[in-house]
């Protein structure tokens, strides 16, 4: 049976840390509702303790989302804690996702303690998360960096603490998919308790890797994938949700399942990137708008006789009514044929051959062919001029 993978969005926190993407409250809330609706099993919906309107926001998820868990994120700091509790109150299912800086530059520049702190600090964060919430998530930051014997340390006293879900950050994107792997290999079999427990993917794409990283985690015991949608985020941003998601489905022989209906993910990222005032890359695999656009005259050529030539994932599957054949100076005759075709011209051989010439007059001078200059084409050679 096909092993079931946790689906934890954090665009709502991580993603929300993009420079300009504020969100209100409202508009929290409406894409909290469309992840609820697409599936997701956790929404991280912010930060309590940062700002009152935080604060508030998180609590307006809470209330209006009923079927995910709704997290909220804490430094291993006693008044963050007690700030995530209170907001998260009303939530049907709530957790705390609590944690620390674990590599040496977190520990020794950023936190300036020493690795006994620290695993003082774990342990009394996620005691005191427990006696708000039962569901307790522990956050190893820039695990990707750190020192795996420490780390596997501090993730032993949090199971020992209580929690139950491990997070692995690749806080810096730093990791390659196979280190990546490796750590969580080694975590899954020298963590003493870890059967207690689940551990978590979260990575950065600072190198373009963190959905191969998150991939790579699954397949060496981690069950979750901490992810945004479009993959936006702090710095070159998160993983992406889409792309893991259709990387498992894709490749169901991997034998790993999630609960998101992929039907959703369009137009979920349109939703995001509308709120957030951030274009998705025309380029982005899944749901930029070039995902399914063929412009190459080898390629339209594939494609009008079977989509699948070129195409791994049927555009309905995402939420994307049709591929699209995009006619510029590099498309060939089936592809202008193709088009003739859905405006209405059933062009002969000699009447295709007259339309492509003109068409790749107007083509050389321009970057896309549209509607308004292919119909003066087409008619001029089906009318009979008559000069
Ligand atoms: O990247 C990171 O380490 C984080 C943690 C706060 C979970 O976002
Ligand atoms: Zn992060």
């Amino acid at each position: 049976m096909a092993a079931r993978i946790q689906i934890f969005d954090t665009t709502l926190r991580d993603g929300e840390q993009v420079p300009g993407c504020k969100l209100n409250t409202p508009q929290k809330v409406e894409i909290a509702i469309a992840l609820e609706q697409l599936g997701v099993d956790v929404i991280e919906a912010g930060f309590p303790v940062s700002s009152p309107g935080d604060f508030k926001a998180v609590q307006a998820v809470a209330l209006a989302v009923s079927e995910p868990t709704i997290c909220g994120l804490t430094r291993a700091v006693e008044n963050d804690i007690k700030v995530a509790g209170e907001a998260l109150k009303v939530a049907k299912r709530a957790r705390i996702h609590t944690g620390i800086g674990v590599s040496e530059m977190h520990v020794k520049y950023k936190l300036r303690t020493t690795p006994e702190k620290i695993m003082e600090r774990t342990a009394a964060a996620v005691k005191y998360a427990k006696s708000f919430v039962e569901d307790v998530e522990f956050y190893a930051e820039d695990a990707g960096r750190a020192d795996n014997e420490f780390l596997a340390r501090v993730l032993e006293i949090a199971i020992k603490a209580g929690a139950t879900v491990l997070n692995i950050p690749d806080t810096t994107g730093y990791c390659l998919p196979e280190q990546y792997g490796a750590k969580i290999k080694y975590l899954y079999e020298n963590v003493r308790g870890i059967e207690k427990a689940i551990l978590s993917t979260h990575c950065h794409n600072d190198l373009g890797l963190a959905t191969a990283n998150s991939i790579a985690g699954i397949m060496h015991g981690a069950r979750q994938i901490e992810c945004t949608i479009n993959g936006i985020g702090e710095r070159a941003g998160n993983t992406s949700l889409e792309e893991c998601v259709m990387i498992m489905r894709q490749h169901s022989d991997l034998g790993y399942t999630t609960g998101i209906n992929t039907r959703l993910l369009n137009p979920v990222s349109q939703l995001v990137s509308e709120k957030m005032g951030v274009v998705v890359q025309p380029n982005k695999a899944i749901v930029g708008a070039n995902a399914f656009a063929h412009s190459s005259g080898i390629h339209q050529d594939g494609v009008i006789k079977k989509r699948e030539t070129y195409e791994i994932i049927n555009p309905l599957e995402v939420g994307v009514d049709h591929s699209k054949i995009v006619l510029t100076a590099r498309s060939g005759r089936a592809a202008l044929a193709y088009r003739a075709k859905k405006l209405g011209f059933d062009l002969t051989k000699d009447q295709l051959d007259v339309a492509y010439a003109s068409f790749l007059n107007v083509a050389d001078k321009m970057k896309e062919v549209e509607r308004d200059h292919l119909l003066p084409i087409f008619e001029g050679c089906v009318t009979p001029h008559y000069a």
